[in-house]
C-alpha cells in the first residue's frame, strides 16, 4: 500500500484524510503540533474504515519520524482565514509553518511529491520548492480542482444539469483574481457561454472568484470539505499515475509568458507528480485576466522573499 503524510490535522487536513480513507489507495499518516488531535482523528478514522470496508491503516503522530518512506506529502499545516481575511494577510504565520512541514518531511521522505493546500497557496508551494531544493514537477499546489468544482456546482446550481455533465476549468492565483475560463468551459460539451446568459455567467464568475469568502463568511474559518475532495483526487492521480489534466499550481518556467513562479495551469498529474503543464490559446482578454492575476500572485512571492530572505 502507498503511503501519504498529512501534515496539518486541522479541518481539511482531516478532511483529506477522510476522503482518502474512502478511496482506499493509501496508508495515511497524521502530523500536528497539538498533542493528542492527529492521534485522536486518526484512531477515530481507523474506527470508521471496518464500517466503510476500506483496509487503510490510519495513525496519528507529533513527530515527523512516522511520515517515513511517504509517496506523497500533502501539506495543510497553518492558519486558515478569518472573515474578512485575504489568503495573502496569512503569509508570515504560514510561511514558518510550511518551510518547517518541507524541510522536515523531506529528511524522511526524499523521494515523496508534495501537494501543497496551505493559503496563500501559489506562494507556499514556491516556497516549498525554494526550502527544499526539489525538482519543480515534484511540487504542486492545489487550487483550481477547487476553484474549478466551485464554478461547476454553481452552474449545477443554475441549470439542474448533473455536475457529471459540467466541465468548469479555473487558471491563475488562487485568489479573487482567478481567471474562470468561460469559453473553455461547457455542459456536456456546449459552450458555457452558448448555454447560459452573459449575466447569469458573469455572476457564476465573479461568485466563483469569491467562493473561498463566501464559506469564510458563513463558518467564520476555511472551507474544507471541497478543498479535501479536491487534494484527494490529485493524490490518486499521482499515486495511480493517471495522466489526470487538472487544473493546479505549478513551477512556471516559461509558459503563459510566466518564469520562476507558481501558478493555477491546467497539468497532466501521474507518479512523478507534474508531468507536463498545457497551455491553452487564449484571446486578448484572457490574457489580459490572467496577467493580472499573475500581477497579484507575483506580489506575494516578492513577500515572502523578503520575509524568508530567499534571493
Ligand atoms: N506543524 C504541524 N501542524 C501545525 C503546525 C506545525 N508547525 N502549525 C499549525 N499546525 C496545525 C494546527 O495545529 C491545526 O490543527 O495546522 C492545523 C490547521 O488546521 P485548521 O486550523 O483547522 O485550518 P484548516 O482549515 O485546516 O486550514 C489550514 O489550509 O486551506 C488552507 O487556508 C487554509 O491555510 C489554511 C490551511
Amino acid at each position: 500500500m502507498a503511503k501519504v503524510s498529512i501534515i496539518g490535522a486541522g479541518m481539511t487536513g482531516a478532511s483529506t484524510a477522510v476522503w482518502l480513507a474512502g478511496r482506499e489507495i493509501a496508508d495515511l499518516v497524521l502530523v500536528d503540533i497539538v498533542e493528542g488531535v492527529p492521534q485522536g482523528k486518526a484512531l477515530d478514522l481507523y474506527e470508521a474504515t471496518p464500517i466503510l470496508g476500506k483496509d487503510v491503516e490510519v495513525v496519528g503522530s507529533n513527530g515527523y519520524e512516522a511520515t517515513a518512506g511517504s509517496d506523497i506529502v500533502v501539506i495543510t499545516a497553518g492558519m486558515p482565514r478569518k472573515p474578512g481575511m485575504s489568503r495573502d494577510d496569512l503569509l508570515t504565520t504560514n510561511a514558518e509553518i510550511v518551510g518547517k512541514a518541507a524541510t522536515e518531511t523531506l529528511k524522511y521522505s526524499p523521494e515523496a511529491v508534495y501537494v501543497i493546500l496551505t493559503n496563500p497557496l501559489d506562494t507556499m508551494a514556491y516556497m516549498t520548492l525554494k526550502v527544499t531544493g526539489l525538482p519543480p514537477h515534484r511540487v504542486v499546489g492545489q487550487a483550481g480542482v477547487l476553484d474549478s468544482a466551485r464554478m461547476r456546482a454553481f452552474v449545477a446550481m443554475e441549470t439542474g444539469i448533473s455536475v457529471e455533465n459540467i466541465q468548469c476549468y479555473v487558471m491563475g492565483g488562487h485568489g479573487d483574481e482567478m481567471v474562470p475560463l468561460t469559453r473553455h468551459s461547457n455542459i456536456a460539451g456546449i459552450p458555457l457561454r452558448d448555454y447560459l446568459p452573459a449575466d447569469t455567467l458573469a455572476a457564476i464568475v465573479e461568485r466563483t472568484r469569491k467562493g473561498g469568502g463566501e464559506i469564510v463568511n458563513l463558518l467564520k474559518t476555511s472551507a474544507y470539505y471541497a478543498p479535501g475532495a479536491a487534494v484527494a483526487q490529485m493524490v490518486e492521480a499521482i499515486l495511480k499515475d493517471k495522466h489526470l489534466i487538472v487544473p493546479a499550481a505549478a513551477y512556471m518556467q516559461g509558459q503563459y509568458g510566466l518564469t520562476d513562479m507558481y501558478f493555477g495551469v491546467p497539468v497532466v498529474l501521474g507518479r512523478n507528480g507534474v508531468e507536463r503543464i498545457l497551455e491553452y490559446e487564449l484571446d486578448e482578454d484572457e490574457r489580459q485576466q490572467l496577467e493580472k492575476s499573475a500581477a497579484a500572485v507575483r506580489e506575494t512571492h516578492e513577500a515572502l522573499k523578503r520575509l524568508m530572505h530567499l534571493e
